[in-house]
């Protein structure tokens, strides 16, 4: 059965100088900075433009601006990133996302980003865990949204064109160069051959691998990842999943969904089912601002201990801030709870549990121009690794789409104007439209049961706290899994090519679950969000990051590389401040 024409003349081709997928912040951010640079540019997503992934980031986006506190600075921002990621991040990395976050931030206010002031009209700041002082700007728990669409209108401002629901199934390279992408239209299935001197992938992370997950159906599915892989790029710390202490638990369509930390900034206390304050069992002086790690791992510990909700969750109780302060700080989570569980959450207390939340790991990038290994490959935000090491800081997420979207537009743009002329391959773009044929056919599995029971297995068996016999469990699993989706049914329905796209992600996210799953066998100890029952302590001798590439048959392998050091000059900070903070209070 062939449900589309593979001929090379039958697809539409798509000229551009830089080709941006994704178009979530740090795409959009990517798209401007190559325009801004002399670059035509397009932008191609799998969603309607205002409705990337981006719009779920609640909470805020950080940057050392000190308009609240003000013995803030970039130094300390680094230093706390670098503190709390357990030192397994790219210093240079950190050190920039640090110093150009608050220009990053400020710009998008000026462009129309509806951030909260303070009485005197600069940005407000909020309390995030683990930061020593207030440094996450917001917008109500809406910060992710009121960002994408300033960008959204920035780059409609510029006459970038965003075509959406394109989904990416190739990236094209020839001779070590990437020359562009191939994707077909959602509904139609129609082919584009994007063809562009420079790739930036902005395709978000994998983190809807897990069962219980903050991300919506269809995204975070490790897609971007699979392409950077297949295209010949290296993926490294692939285990750093962070997992989100307080995600909602039911009802069970939207298991998983973020409960904003936020909400803790705000003054939230968690409790147990005994009604005990139990973080001053874990962390007595940072209590519900500790890290994440250390909160998702409390809430973790109560539930299975036995003493947690009617539902196996933990209580997130915001009613002593009244509820004039809810609906102007936490508008959206007061809506969440009311519209999901009929619950005012200024009467009762959430029941929250953790939730995969975010891809630490990802790409290999070059901090300053986050290019890949593939020359014209760049990649930014969520895809790409190097920023959190093994614990992301709340609101560095966002910090991090702007600050290195713009770097790798920028870089991207100038890999073009370098270009005497641009690559292409015929024999690469045959390649990809037979590896597509070679999906539509009929089978004996179908797409998304599969899909469902690699979620359970990475929740079971590479959840927050890990195993090696769970751990080689789940790689027995991906692979029955594997060799389950040779046998996929895919064809096009009268609601378009959703079929197609599900056994695409389910390709991409079984390659994702599998580097997941040696990284996380590798990693023998517990550091950060990487939780070994059978190895409870952190090894000093494993600061290093765990680099995943291809080997020539196709099989991942795993390679172990000490972790950067951190210069000098900066690594005084850390240990001058390694002190940690709450409400602003210095505790050692
Ligand atoms: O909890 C939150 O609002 C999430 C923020 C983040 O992941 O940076």
């Amino acid at each position: 059965m062939s449900t589309r024409p593979s001929d090379k003349a039958l697809h539409r081709t798509v000229a551009t100088n830089v080709l941006v997928i994704g178009s979530g912040a740090a795409g959009l951010r990517a798209a401007i900075a190559a325009h801004e640079a002399g670059c035509d540019v397009v932008v191609i997503g799998k969603r309607q433009a205002k409705d990337a992934h981006t719009v779920l980031a609640a909470g805020g986006i950080n940057a050392a601006l000190a308009t609240v506190d003000r013995a803030d600075s970039w130094e300390q921002h680094f230093a706390d990133t670098v503190r709390e990621g357990y030192f397994l991040s790219d210093p240079r990395t950190v050190e920039l996302m640090a110093r150009e976050a608050p220009a990053a931030v400020l710009e998008l206010a000026e462009w129309g980003a509806p951030f909260a002031r303070t009485p005197q009209g600069t940005l407000d700041q909020r309390f995030f865990g683990a930061h020593t002082y207030r440094r996450t700007c917001y917008a109500g728990d809406f910060t992710g949204r009121a960002v994408l669409h300033a960008l959204v209108d920035r780059a409609a401002a510029l006459r970038i064109p965003i075509h959406e629901h394109q989904y990416v199934w190739r990236l094209l390279v020839h001779d070590g160069q990437c020359f562009g992408a191939a994707a077909f239209d959602l509904h139609t299935g129609e082919r584009t051959v994007y063809q562009a001197d420079a790739v930036v992938l902005c395709t978000g992370g994998h983190t809807r691998l897990w069962r219980r997950s903050s991300s919506r159906r269809d995204e975070n599915t490790g897609d971007g990842l699979y392409l950077a892989l297949q295209a010949g790029a290296a993926l490294t710390d692939m285990e750093l999943v962070q997992f989100h202490p307080t995600g909602m638990l039911v009802p069970e369509e939207i298991a998983g969904t973020l409960v904003t930390e936020a909400v803790r900034g705000e003054g939230g206390r968690l409790f147990n089912a005994m009604g005990e304050r139990f973080m001053a069992r874990y962390d007595p002086e940072r209590m519900e601002l500790s890290t994440r790690d250390r909160v998702a791992l409390a809430n973790y510990t109560e539930i299975l201990e036995g003493r947690g909700g009617p539902h196996g969750g933990v209580f997130l109780d915001v009613t002593h801030i009244g509820r004039d302060a809810i609906i102007q700080k936490l508008p959206r989570m007061y809506r969440q709870f009311l519209e999901w569980q009929m619950l005012d959450i200024s009467t009762q207390p959430m029941e929250v549990a953790p939730t995969a939340h975010y891809s630490m790991g990802g790409i290999v990038v070059d901090p300053d121009s986050h290019g890949t290994a593939v020359r014209g490959l760049y990649a930014a935000g969520e895809v790409a690794a190097g920023l959190h090491g093994a614990n992301r800081l709340g609101g560095n997420s966002l910090a991090e789409t702007v600050v290195f979207g713009r770097r790798a537009g920028e870089h991207a743009a100038a890999h073009s104007h370098s270009l005497g002329a641009q690559p292409r391959s015929q024999r690469a773009i045959g390649a990809a439209h037979q590896d597509l044929d070679s999906l539509l056919k009929e089978g004996t599995e179908l797409a998304r049961p599969l899909q469902r029971a690699l979620r359970n297995t990475m929740w079971a068996d590479c959840g927050v706290v890990r195993t090696e016999t769970r751990l080689r469990s789940a790689l027995s699993r991906i692979r029955e899994l594997q060799d389950s989706a040779r046998r996929l049914d895919v064809r096009p329905s009268s609601e378009g090519f959703g079929d197609l796209a599900h056994a695409l992600d389910l390709r991409a996210s079984l390659v994702a679950a599998e580097a997941t799953v040696i990284g996380a066998l590798s990693r023998t100890e517990s550091r950060g969000a990487h939780q070994r029952a059978d190895y409870p302590e952190l090894d000093p001798d494993l600061r290093v990051n765990l680099r995943i590439s291809r080997s020539t048959g196709g099989t991942l392998v795993v390679e172990s590389r000490p972790a950067p050091e951190t210069p000098a000059y900066l690594h005084k900070r850390i240990t001058e401040t390694r002190a940690v903070s709450v409400a602003g209070r210095l505790l050692e």
